[in-house]
C-alpha cells in the first residue's frame, strides 16, 4: 500500500496534477464521510415550508449573481457545538466560507473544546482564519457583545442549544428572533428541554432532509408538547471542487486504477463501494451478509457475471472494536477474505468513489439525515443501492438512479437480489448513473444549495428586522 501510494505520488508530481492535489484535501472538497456516527440519519411533516418550487429560476439568470450577495457586510454569527471533520461543522465551514465570499463579516463560535490542543482543531481554525473568518471564545463578553450585534445567528445542530442559556442568559429572549437553527440530527436523545427548549422561539430551523423535518415535527410534538419553529428543508449540494474532479475522466481513470491496483482488485471486476464511518447504523453488517448472499445466487444459478469485490470505506478498530471484529469475523467465516476490503475513515473519499461501480448506502433505522455521498457518487455517474429510509429516499430514485430496499434484516435478502441484478447488466448501470449524474446537476449542486440557503436567510433577516421593530 505504501509502495503504491508513493508511486501515485511521484506521477502526480510528474503530470504536475493540480487536480489531483486538489484532492487531497480542502475542506469544502469534502467528499465528507460523516466520520462520527453522531449525525445518524435526518426525518418529519406538515407545517415546514414548502421550498421546492421557489428556486425554478430561470437557469440563464440563476448564474448572473450570487444569490447571497444581499449578505455582503451583514454581520453573521455560527456557533458551532464542536470543531470537528464530522459532517455537522464541515457544512458549518462550507457555509461560512460562502458567505465570506459575498463579503459577509463572519464570527465563528465552537461551544465545545477540548482542553488539551487538538491538531485538527488547529487546523481548521487556521483554514478559517486565512479565509477571513473571526474565530472567537465562546464564552465570554465578545460571544455576548457579537451575539447582541449580529445581523444574524446560526445555531449548528440540536447540541448547539446549549450554548445559548449557559453563555447569554439574560440575553438570550433578545436574539431569538434573528436565530436560524440548522439541525442535521435524528436520533432520541436530541429530545432534551435543556437542548432544544427554544426552539419555538426562533426565526426558523433549517433541516437537510423532508424526512428529518418530519421526524422533528413529530417528536417535538410527542416528546415535549413543543411546537417547530417555521422550518425550511435545504438539501446539501456537491461542492465545485468534487464536481470538477467528477467530471474529468482523466482524473477519475488516474484514482480508480491506483485505488484497485492497492486494494488488488482488477479493472474488470466489479467493486461494490459502502463508504460511511462503520458503525451497526450504517449496516455494514446487513452490506456484507446480502454480498455473501448474492456471491450464493450467482453460484447457483451459474450466472454470468464479473468478479464481485465489496470495499467498506470508514473503518476504525479503535472505535467501533467490537463491530468491526465482527465484520472481519463474518468475512473469514465465509472465506470471503480475498473479495471484501476493509479501508480506514479518511476524508478523501473521491479516489474511493472514482473506484468503484456501485454505491451501497445501507443506513439503518430512520436511514440518513440526507447522506451527502450519495449525491457525491451520483456525481461519479454511479448508481446507488440504498435503504427506503430518510434523506436517501428524496435523493435515489428507485428504478431510474439506483434501487431502494428497506432497512433491517428483511433488506438483506432484497439487496442481495439487487446487486445481482446490476452485477448482471452493465448497461443498467451506466443507465442509471447518467440518471444520477443528471439529476445531481439538476437539483444538487452548490448553486442550488446557495440559493436555498440564501431564501431562508433573507426571511430570517426580516424576521428580525420586523421584531426588532416591535
Ligand atoms: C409520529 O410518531 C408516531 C410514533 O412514533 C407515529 O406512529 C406516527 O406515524 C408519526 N407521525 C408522522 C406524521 O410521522
Ligand atoms: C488503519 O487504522 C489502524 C488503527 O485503527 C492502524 O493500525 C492501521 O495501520 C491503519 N491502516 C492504514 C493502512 O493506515
Amino acid at each position: 500500500m505504501a509502495k503504491a501510494s508513493m508511486s501515485f505520488w511521484v506521477m502526480i508530481q510528474r503530470k504536475r496534477w493540480p487536480l489531483m492535489v486538489l484532492l487531497f484535501l480542502s475542506v469544502s472538497t469534502i467528499g465528507v464521510i460523516l466520520v462520527r456516527s453522531s449525525f445518524e440519519s435526518c426525518k418529519f411533516s406538515g407545517q415546514f415550508v414548502e421550498e421546492k418550487n421557489v428556486y425554478s429560476i430561470s437557469s440563464s439568470a440563476k448564474f448572473r449573481s450570487n444569490p447571497l450577495d444581499f449578505m455582503k457586510s451583514k454581520l453573521v454569527l455560527l456557533v458551532s457545538h464542536e470543531l470537528s471533520l464530522s459532517g455537522g461543522p464541515l457544512l458549518l465551514m462550507e457555509l461560512a466560507f460562502l458567505l465570506r465570499g459575498v463579503g459577509a463579516q463572519v464570527v465563528w463560535i465552537t461551544n465545545q473544546k477540548p482542553l488539551e490542543e487538538d491538531e485538527v482543531i488547529y487546523s481548521l481554525e487556521h483554514k478559517m482564519l486565512d479565509r477571513g473568518v473571526q474565530v472567537i471564545s465562546a464564552k465570554g463578553q465578545e460571544a455576548i457583545d457579537t451575539a447582541i450585534k449580529a445581523d444574524l445567528i446560526v445555531l449548528n445542530t440540536a447540541v448547539a442549544g446549549k450554548w445559548l442559556d449557559a453563555v447569554l442568559k439574560d440575553n438570550v429572549v433578545k436574539v431569538l428572533p434573528k436565530i436560524l437553527w440548522w439541525i442535521h440530527e435524528m436520533r432520541g436523545h436530541y429530545f432534551k428541554p435543556d437542548l432544544v427548549k427554544h426552539l419555538p422561539f426562533v426565526a426558523g430551523a433549517m433541516i437537510d432532509s423532508y424526512a428529518t423535518a418530519e421526524y422533528w415535527k413529530n417528536r417535538t410534538q410527542a416528546r415535549l408538547g413543543i411546537k417547530m419553529p417555521k422550518t425550511y428543508v435545504v438539501h446539501l449540494g456537491n461542492s465545485k471542487e468534487l464536481m470538477e474532479v467528477a467530471e474529468d475522466s482523466v482524473a477519475k481513470r488516474v484514482l480508480r486504477e491506483h485505488v484497485r491496483e492497492s486494494l488488488g482488485v482488477r479493472n474488470e471486476d466489479l467493486l461494490l463501494g459502502i463508504i460511511n464511518s462503520v458503525s451497526r447504523g450504517k449496516g455494514q453488517d446487513l452490506f456484507l451478509r446480502a454480498f455473501h448472499e448474492s456471491l450464493e445466487i450467482i453460484k447457483e444459478k451459474k450466472l454470468l457475471v464479473p468478479a464481485m469485490h465489496a470495499v467498506v470505506v470508514g473503518s476504525d478498530m479503535s472505535r467501533q472494536t467490537k463491530f468491526e471484529t465482527e465484520l472481519r469475523n463474518f468475512v473469514k467465516e465465509k472465506k470471503l477474505d480475498n473479495y471484501v476490503h476493509f479501508v480506514n475513515k479518511t476524508l478523501t473519499v473521491a479516489p474511493y468513489i472514482a473506484a468503484i461501480d456501485v454505491l451501497v448506502q445501507n443506513s439503518q433505522a430512520r436511514g440518513e439525515c440526507f447522506g451527502r455521498i450519495t449525491i457525491e457518487a451520483m456525481a461519479f455517474k454511479l448508481p446507488v443501492l440504498g435503504t427506503a429510509a430518510g434523506g436517501t429516499m428524496e435523493i435515489v430514485v428507485h428504478g431510474r438512479t439506483g434501487l431502494l430496499h428497506s432497512a433491517g434484516k428483511e433488506g438483506v435478502t432484497p439487496l442481495a437480489k439487487n446487486l445481482v441484478e446490476l452485477a448482471m447488466q452493465v448497461e443498467l448501470r451506466q443507465t442509471m448513473g447518467k440518471n444520477g449524474y443528471e439529476r445531481v446537476k439538476e437539483m444538487f449542486l452548490e448553486h442550488h444549495m446557495s440559493h436555498r440557503i440564501a431564501s431562508v436567510l433573507r426571511e430570517v433577516l426580516q424576521h428580525a428586522k420586523a421584531r426588532a421593530l416591535r
